[in-house]
């Protein structure tokens, strides 16, 4: 039987849970990761697909993975290996949370390193090093600075410190306040950075250019990195959100709380491409120049609006705050697995998953110089003809491990867990809105991730060969 509450503690309160979810989800993902994949990615038909997947395999999933979070009430490790033995089923279900702290352990190495950079982005922008600078001299602002690894390794080192502090404490005593300030606060300020945008003569266009699909130029590559990027932004499929879930109370509503993390996860994100697209049409910049793109275009805007030190300052903190509270949710899993099973305090759990992950960041690290010894001289995924340590994790993690963890979970949660027990946890009755996430949680969202991942590899291309006809007639 699991046990009533989880050992590590509970949320004082379902809206301590709802922020604290949210400031897991929105985070780099949202205002850094989903402009300049978009960019890569063509725009309009990537945006739509993504939106397509957070309602039918993203909304579905994170209520089974708060679900199974809130009944098994430990870490994601021990709260798979419980509720597969109340089913009747193998324990070692229990894997699939070991994916999941691994997926968390790689996702932080590199999300820190880049969490590093919105740091450093605070300190230039508050010392006012964009006022008056063109575009050129912003980017070499911005080359010269990951061209030189102490730098980097430096801000890597003080986030890891940063995200340390908090989770050693438990998560209700740092994260929760720290949350309910600076999430609206960072919307407050988006809004701001869209206003000036719209005054941008870029503005239309970049309307046409998120919002317009063009599916001709939308590979199966695309497709997967639009279902790993709603995985990713939504912290799903790694047991971030099932840990937080096994903090919930039993009174709250599992679904009425994952619509309003969801609804307001793509709304920043929505925000984040409408403030930074106009700036690249306007100043004539490269929409597909990856990881750069934000530290390129905002600078830019900041360089150029009144107050823009102060208004650039404020930008750069709440990212790195909104990084921050990301960061806590990707190490927790790990950490209560470690006081559980290896009976560690929680300070030295924190400290040995907080080093691991560190050390494993150093890779990141030197991935961005060029010349620097840790490229793949292959492509992945998708144009990019070299590809560093960064890529690789980034792929393996959000475009591989996020959606076949998220699939499990979506099985064991429709098809394992029993009709009754599902019921009972989600509290919603057996009208239509019961039978749609079953009905989305045992067929559909496994079924479209399958099909994206089988057929990134060709093998479901000649099954499309006998449909070519019916797509033929409607494309006409
Ligand atoms: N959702 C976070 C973001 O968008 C990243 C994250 C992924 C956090 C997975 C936890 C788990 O930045």
């Amino acid at each position: 039987m699991p046990p009533k509450t989880s050992v590590h503690g509970t949320w004082s309160t379902r809206w301590a849970f709802i922020l604290a979810a949210t400031g897991s989800a929105v985070g780099l993902g949202n205002i850094w990761k989903f402009p300049y994949i978009t960019g890569e990615n063509g725009g309009g038909a990537f945006v739509l697909v993504y939106l397509f997947c957070i309602a039918l395999i993203g909304i579905p999933i994170m209520m089974s993975e708060i679900m199974l979070g809130r009944r098994g009430r430990q870490s994601p490790v021990n709260t798979m290996h419980t509720l597969a033995i109340e089913s009747g089923h193998h324990p070692a279900w229990k894997y699939l949370g070991i994916m999941g702290v691994l997926a968390g352990f790689l996702i932080l190495s590199y999300y820190s390193v880049i969490a590093g950079w919105a740091l450093e982005y605070l300190t230039k922008a508050s010392s006012g090093d964009f006022a008056g600078q063109t575009p050129d001299g912003i980017k070499t602002l911005f080359s010269n600075f990951i061209d030189d690894p102490k730098h980097l390794l430096l801000w890597h080192t003080i986030f890891m410190v940063m995200t340390f502090i908090v989770v050693a404490r438990g998560v209700r005593g740092g994260l929760e306040v720290a949350v309910k300030f600076l999430m609206p606060a960072l919307l407050v300020l988006l809004i701001i950075l869209v206003g000036y945008s719209m005054n941008t003569n870029g503005f239309g266009e970049a309307v046409e250019y998120l919002f317009k699909p063009d599916f001709s130029s939308l590979g199966w590559g695309s497709v997967l990195t639009a279902m790993g990027h709603a995985f990713f932004t939504l912290s799903l499929g790694m047991g971030a959100i099932m840990v937080y879930g096994s903090y919930l109370p039993k009174d709250a509503s599992i679904s009425k709380t994952t619509f309003t993390i969801a609804a307001a996860d793509t709304g920043v994100a929505l925000l984040a491409g409408l403030a930074i697209f106009p700036l690249v049409i306007a100043n004539n910049l490269e929409a597909g120049s990856g990881p750069g793109l934000i530290f390129v275009t905002l600078p830019l805007a900041f360089g150029q609006m009144p107050y823009g030190t102060l208004f650039g300052s404020l930008f750069f903190l709440l990212l790195s705050f909104a990084a921050w509270t990301s960061a806590i949710s990707l190490l927790e899993p790990a950490v209560t697995w470690l006081v559980e099973n290896k009976n560690m305090k929680r300070v030295t759990a924190t400290m040995t998953a907080g080093i691991t992950t560190w050390a494993v960041g150093i890779l990141t690290v030197f991935s961005f110089q060029d010349g620097s010894p840790i490229k793949f001289p292959f492509n992945f995924v998708g144009e990019k003809k070299e590809n560093g340590i960064f890529d690789l994790l980034d792929i393996l993690t959000a475009n591989i491990m996020l959606p076949v963890g998220g699939i499990l979970i979506a099985v064991f949660a429709g098809w394992i867990m029993s009709r009754e027990a599902s019921r009972d946890e989600l509290e919603m009755g057996e009208g239509n809105a019961y039978k749609t996430w079953r009905v989305l949680t045992r067929f559909i969202a496994p079924a479209l991730v399958c099909i994206v991942i089988l057929q990134l590899f060709g093998l479901l291309d000649p099954i499309f060969a006998l449909f070519a006809p019916i797509i033929d007639l409607f494309s006409k």
